[in-house]
């Protein structure tokens, strides 16, 4: 007979395996099934964010960073550090410790909160008697059931049609976390989180970046004052950004790949480069799940459909993270998994859809939360807005990086904040002020009159909600 749980976990990125580990904390009995590999064929749990996302990009922006700091930034401070080189072989086997802890750290999770691990590729066999069948196919063969079924498939980079990846010449996300040498010109298909984030880290370390994108705004999403701000800040770094192209023909030839795009001003242009990173987006893994098999809804992209709650059109089915709308975020899938698995319990689980933040961890970093400028216009909502440049902080001052500002939104009657945009040093610290605010709905005024430690940076968000009522103290 085949092994019966209460919650059948299909997935072990952040979706998945905080929602195994919640629904065990509940009482259940659970299994989380993941295919993912390490370099030894081994299980590799943690999803696209441990494996070639979140941590693997991280841990090199830091070592990336350090090696721009001792060129460019030590001798401001007295340092002289000559003949200063990058080891890659090196930062890159760093890099592969720093996922392996993480891999480790989840399957000893799994073990501590008894959740059972199946390495193998789960798919849906049929529903039967109030539960679902799963059939892993790992090493053996094996087929499970579940009560519960939670599906945290995740999503994998989409591919430019025509132009296929082979992670040598042309890279996803996973190429461009493992190039064995810096790419003496690299070029990048996509402004968006990927291409700013890895265009940094290989720009730091020597490469000649040009990075093509297809809308005519700099990152569209953001509050455009504060993307402005970014995108000064980038240039000046030297990354050549071409906004509004339209790529063409793209030739992978045995020396690099030659990118055929028309410009703003309508003009062809050839770009040639060593090495090509596309990243234009993610889609939804759902292909290996036999979805048609139960009936699971998918959407005309291949997304599973879900209502507020992530429920599916399944009874008993639940989908979280990157394979459900939604911002494709680690945090966001793992509140939709505590979520699920809560509800699974008859629990009330909760996601705040308006308070998730976002953070691009490029230098300066880019954080916000709530609606930007541009949002709150288009919807005709009053609103008061307060800036505070890091150029005016001691604090930056002191750590020689005063770029950028933090931005505050407030109703114009209510004085509710409605969205914090920062762009600078330690932004990504620095919103999580601001999202406990906005969870409590607090108002611009609170922000202003709660004691921050001084020196920090975080003064420049108190000082931001004073602006919001035109009286800021360092400014
Ligand atoms: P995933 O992490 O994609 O995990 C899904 C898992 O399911 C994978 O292990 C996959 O192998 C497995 N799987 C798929 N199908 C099956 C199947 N049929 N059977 C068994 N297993 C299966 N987000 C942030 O919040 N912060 C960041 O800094 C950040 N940086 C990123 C950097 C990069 C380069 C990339 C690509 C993404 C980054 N993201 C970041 C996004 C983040 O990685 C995703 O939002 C997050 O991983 C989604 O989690 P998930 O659990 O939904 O899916
Ligand atoms: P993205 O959606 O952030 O950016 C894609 C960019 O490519 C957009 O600016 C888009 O206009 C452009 N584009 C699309 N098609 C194009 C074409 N044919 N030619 C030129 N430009 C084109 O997607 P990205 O960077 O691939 O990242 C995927 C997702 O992964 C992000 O949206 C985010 O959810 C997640 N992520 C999060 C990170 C973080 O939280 N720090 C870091 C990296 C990724």
């Amino acid at each position: 007979m085949s092994q019966q749980f209460d919650v059948v976990v299909i997935g072990a990125g952040p979706g998945g395996y905080i929602a195994a580990i919640r629904a065990a904390q509940l009482g259940f009995n659970v299994a989380c099934i993941d295919e993912w590999k390490n370099a030894a064929g081994g299980p590799a749990p943690g999803g696209t964010c441990t494996n070639v996302g979140c941590i693997p990009s991280k841990a090199l922006l830091q070592s990336s960073e350090h090696f721009e700091h001792a060129n460019h930034h030590f001798a401001e401070h007295g340092i002289t550090a000559t003949g200063v080189k990058m080891d890659i072989a090196k930062m890159l086997a760093r890099k592969d410790t720093v996922v392996k802890q993480n891999n480790d750290g989840i399957l000893y999770l799994f073990k501590k909160n008894k959740v059972t691990f199946f390495h193998g590729r789960g798919s849906f066999v049929a529903a039967k008697e109030g539960a679902y069948e799963i059939k892993v196919a790992g090493k053996a063969e094996e087929t499970i059931s579940g009560k519960h079924v939670v599906v945290a498939t995740g999503s994998s980079a989409r591919v430019l049609p025509g132009t296929p990846f082979d992670e040598d010449n042309i890279l996803s996300n996973d190429g461009a976390l493992r190039m064995g040498a810096v790419p003496k010109k690299l070029g990048l298909i996509g402004s968006g989180v990927i291409g700013l984030e890895m265009g940094s880290v290989w720009r730091r370390l020597g490469a000649e970046v040009t990075v093509l994108e297809g809308l005519p705004t700099f990152l569209g999403a953001v509050d455009q004052q504060i993307a402005k701000e970014a995108h000064k800040a980038f240039v000046k770094q030297g990354l050549k950004i071409e906004l509004g192209v339209k790529v063409g023909e793209i030739k992978s030839v045995k020396k690099g790949v030659t990118v055929a795009y028309t410009n703003a001003k309508g003009e062809a242009v050839s770009l040639d480069v060593d090495k090509l990173i596309i990243s234009i987006g993610r889609v939804a893994n759902t292909t290996g799940l036999a979805a048609d098999a139960v009936g699971l809804q998918l959407d005309e992209r291949g997304a599973i459909v879900v209502d507020a709650d992530c429920k599916t059109n399944l009874p008993n089915v639940w989908a979280v993270g990157d394979v459900v709308r939604g911002p494709m975020l680690a945090h966001k899938a793992e509140e939709e998994g505590v979520a699920v698995a809560e509800r699974i319990a008859g629990q009330h689980g909760h996601v705040n859809f308006n308070t998730i933040p976002w953070v691009i961890y490029t230098n300066p970093e880019i954080a916000w939360v709530g609606q930007t400028e541009e949002q709150l216009k288009s919807a005709g909502r009053a609103y008061k807005s307060g800036t505070f440049p890091f150029m005016a902080n001691g604090r930056a001052r002191a750590l020689g990086d005063t770029t950028g500002m933090v931005k505050m939104l407030a109703d114009a009657s209510t004085d509710e904040i409605l969205g914090v945009h920062i762009v600078g040093p330690m932004a990504s610290e620095l919103i999580a002020e601001c999202v406990v605010a906005m969870e409590f709905r607090a108002s611009s005024e609170d922000i202003a009159r709660i004691c921050h430690a001084h020196p920090s940076l975080s003064e420049a968000t108190k000082e931001a909600a004073l602006a919001v009522d035109k009286r800021t103290l360092n400014f």
